[in-house]
């Protein structure tokens, strides 16, 4: 799940459903079921045995890669989520989750509104979306799946100081939406959660969604020599641009959780202020003062 979304209102039960862009393409979920604050329920049953068999086959490439690549804390609870063969019960998953960090998982219909998601965050319930990807999507979804939401969001989600600072953001994008700075906002999670880097003794390790979630894009942000790699600077990533149709030009590294969370705890009012006379920076551009890795 992320907040990169916009409002396509065109049903008169339920919610209304939510779209990426200005797409003509219909929303995937059953939105008539969700309640006010857009969750509703799994309904497990429903899955067919070709969805489990899915599900297995995507958790099986992205498990056999995670080695020196993806972050100790990343490999350490993925097995939290339950059977790798089928799709976990969230009911399940949310008893194990609760009791190590006291967040919980919630089904959603698919994309929800900015308002929508930073207040399930800031109660701390991960919002996961209900259908799983098609077998031609194998390698690329658009939109975010169960897949996407489980396997990338949720393992950090049992590391203390991922889940505080998760229900952080959520609180800030409430305190954002007032403030009109929900864009700068967002760049922080894409570039922290959907897709951030993190130093450790043993080298650059991934810890973003996106990335752990991708056939391609795990590989390509740890090794390859294309993009650049920069350390993290709350005010560089809110005023950087990012590419939601290929990899990333650009991805920012962390010291540790501990670092991105006391980054981020002061404040943001004046430094939306300063973000907004500062200027947009293309995903790609460099700056003198870019400290590179
Ligand atoms: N400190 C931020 C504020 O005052 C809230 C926040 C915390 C935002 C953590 C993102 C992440 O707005
Ligand atoms: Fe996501």
């Amino acid at each position: 799940m992320d907040p990169r979304i916009d409002f396509h209102s065109g049903i008169n039960q339920g919610v209304a459903p939510v779209t990426y862009g200005q797409g003509d393409r219909p929303p995937r979920g059953d939105y008539s079921q969700a309640r006010a604050d857009y969750t509703c329920d799994q309904d497990w049953a429903a899955y067919s045995a070709a969805d489990h068999a899915l599900y297995r086959r995507l958790h099986e490439r992205q498990s056999a890669q995670l080695a020196g690549l993806a972050c100790d804390e990343f490999i350490a609870a993925v097995a939290q989520l339950g059977e790798p063969d089928r799709i976990p019960r969230f009911e399940q998953l949310s008893e194990r989750l609760h009791r190590a960090t006291g967040w919980e998982v919630v089904a959603v219909p698919g994309l929800i509104p900015e308002e929508a998601f930073f207040k399930l965050l800031s109660q701390r319930r991960f919002p996961v979306t209900g259908w799983l990807r098609r077998p031609e999507e194998f390698d690329y979804v658009v939109e975010p799946d169960v897949f996407h939401d489980l396997f990338g969001h949720v393992p950090l989600l049992f590391n203390p100081v991922f889940a505080d600072y998760m229900q952080a953001y959520g609180a800030g994008g409430l305190k954002a939406s007032r403030l009109q700075a929900c864009e700068y906002l967002a760049r922080l999670y894409w570039y922290t959660v959907e897709f951030g880097l993190i130093a450790t003794p043993a080298g650059l390790r991934a810890y973003g969604a996106g990335i752990l979630s991708s056939a391609g894009e795990l590989r390509h942000s740890v090794l390859s020599p294309q993009p650049q790699r920069l350390g993290f600077d709350l005010e560089r990533i809110m005023r950087t641009r990012y590419k939601i149709d290929s990899f990333q030009a650009t991805y920012f590294v962390i010291d540790s959780f501990d670092q991105l969370f006391d980054a981020t705890a002061p404040d943001f009012t004046p430094v939306y202020e300063r973000v907004g006379q500062a200027g947009e920076l293309e995903a790609e551009e460099r700056l003198e003062s870019d400290r590179r890795f």
